[in-house]
């Protein structure tokens, strides 16, 4: 197993060029299910979640090539339906194929995700939305078996939560299902309304992209004709790389960013008193004179995201006087915290808070990252702590950070990635 060694404290320089969203990536290639042609995605983030969901639609038939972050992908040699344990248990966004299978398929089998280190995770809004559509759903020997004979049908969904891949999913089946299909308390994350425009400039007449509501009318089973597109820039890494910025003292520049989709980030970042300049697709943080402290609730989109929650939770630490940090999404994601505390991190929990006492000295330690976000946290703290910092269990980076340790290499940290 592979761990990072981090020597602290570090100061960055230069431009680190950003890779393509992996959320929107992992929708974007389980929408080709409702195609029957060929289709190349661009600036595809080469991360261990992308491989193995391709993985995923090798298994049901499909056929891929991915190089230089270019996609190809055909999937109208899919003939199983069947997604299996082993894949699923490693990635819960495999789920996504549930949607379009059963759309396109009138039938498939797909295994329960489980739970994860940030919460339950339940798919139970998925699945009722998919009933609404007329599928009848089973739950049997971990699978979702579902199966819509005479194919699905629209409906008017009113999603009782805000679910990014809830949305996504019935959006998909949507497209695919006889008539018209509303749904209301849609999520409106960038990564969604992106697989809204691809349907949409693919031929599928929907209303409402970038809304809480979203109006979509089928094909009546007939697979789209879908175009060839470019995934939008990661704006989680973005702001993780904003956050190294912050939380080093140091003036970077991001390359090919989409900074409105980081308005909630960067209002947080300024009020701690970073300056932040925005030339196009470039951003530049500078840091604060002084880090002051901050307030925020992680909500959806277009609010403060929780996948940067971990992040700010670090920089926090550094800040002058005591910050609060609510969780409002997942019950379970403060996973970090303890780690942190390893660090130096003066932390106290009460339920969803954090209350963070800044200015802690920070000094390198052995540290465990739980998941994703938690782990790129640890990576920002140990770059600020006193010596060297071994984060181990980076698998979790691997997922989604592409390239990390050599993009903040190429920025001067000092960071090495080793085997256990
Ligand atoms: C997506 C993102 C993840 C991000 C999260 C919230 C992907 C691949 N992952 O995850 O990085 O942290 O959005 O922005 O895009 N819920 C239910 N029942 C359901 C579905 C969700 O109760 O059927 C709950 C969840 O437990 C959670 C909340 O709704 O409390 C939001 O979850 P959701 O938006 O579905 O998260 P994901 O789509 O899994």
């Amino acid at each position: 197993m592979d761990y990072l060694r981090i020597q602290g404290p570090t100061k960055l320089s230069g431009t680190v060029t950003i890779s393509g969203a992996k959320n929107a990536a992992l929708p974007l290639i389980t929408l080709t299910l409702l195609a029957h042609n060929k289709v190349t995605l661009t600036n595809t983030p080469e991360v261990a979640d992308i491989k193995t969901l391709l993985k995923l639609l090798e298994n049901l038939g499909a056929t891929s090539t991915l190089k230089n972050h270019v996609l190809e992908l055909d999937t109208s040699t899919v003939n199983h339906t069947m997604a299996n344990y082993d894949i699923v248990k490693t990635m819960r966004a495999s789920i996504l194929v549930l949607g379009p299978l059963l759309a396109r398929f009138g039938h498939c089998e797909v295994s329960l995700p489980g739970g994860c280190a940030i919460g339950q995770r339940p798919i139970d809004l998925h699945l009722k939305a998919l009933e609404q559509m007329g599928a009848e759903i089973t739950i049997h020997a971990g699978y979702v078996n579902a199966v819509a004979p005479k194919g699905l049908q629209g409906a008017h969904i009113i999603f009782d939560k805000i679910t990014v891949t809830g949305t996504a999913n019935i959006v998909m089946a949507a497209a695919l299902a006889h008539g018209k299909t509303v749904l209301v308390n849609c999520a409106k994350e960038p990564e969604v309304v992106q697989l809204c425009e691809i349907l949409r400039d693919s031929g599928i007449d929907i209303t409402g992209i970038g809304t809480s509501e979203l109006t979509i009318i089928g094909t009546g089973g007939k697979t789209i004709d879908m175009v060839d597109f470019e995934i939008i820039p990661d704006r989680i890494e973005a702001g993780t790389y904003l956050c190294a910025g912050a939380i080093t003292n140091s003036t970077i520049t991001l390359a090919k960013v989409r900074p409105d989709h980081l308005d909630a980030v960067t209002a947080k970042l300024e009020q701690m008193g970073c300056t932040i300049d925005i030339d196009g697709n470039n951003m530049t943080i500078h840091p604060a004179s002084e880090l002051k402290h901050v307030e925020l609730i992680t909500q959806e989109y277009p609010a403060f995201p929780t996948d940067m929650q971990a992040q700010f939770l670090a920089l926090a630490t550094l800040a002058k006087g005591t910050s609060i940090i609510e969780e409002r999404l997942f019950e379970n994601r403060f996973m970090h915290v303890s780690e942190l505390q390893r660090l130096g991190a003066e932390i106290r929990l009460n339920g969803h808070t954090a209350t963070v006492i800044g200015e802690s000295p920070l000094f390198g330690a052995d540290v465990m990252a739980t998941d994703l976000r938690a782990s790129s946290a640890l990576v920002l703290a140990a770059m600020a702590a006193e010596g060297t910092t071994n984060v181990h269990r980076i698998y979790h980076l691997d997922r989604g950070y592409e390239n990390l340790e050599q993009k903040l290499l190429a920025l001067g940290a000092k960071i090495e990635r080793l085997k256990e």
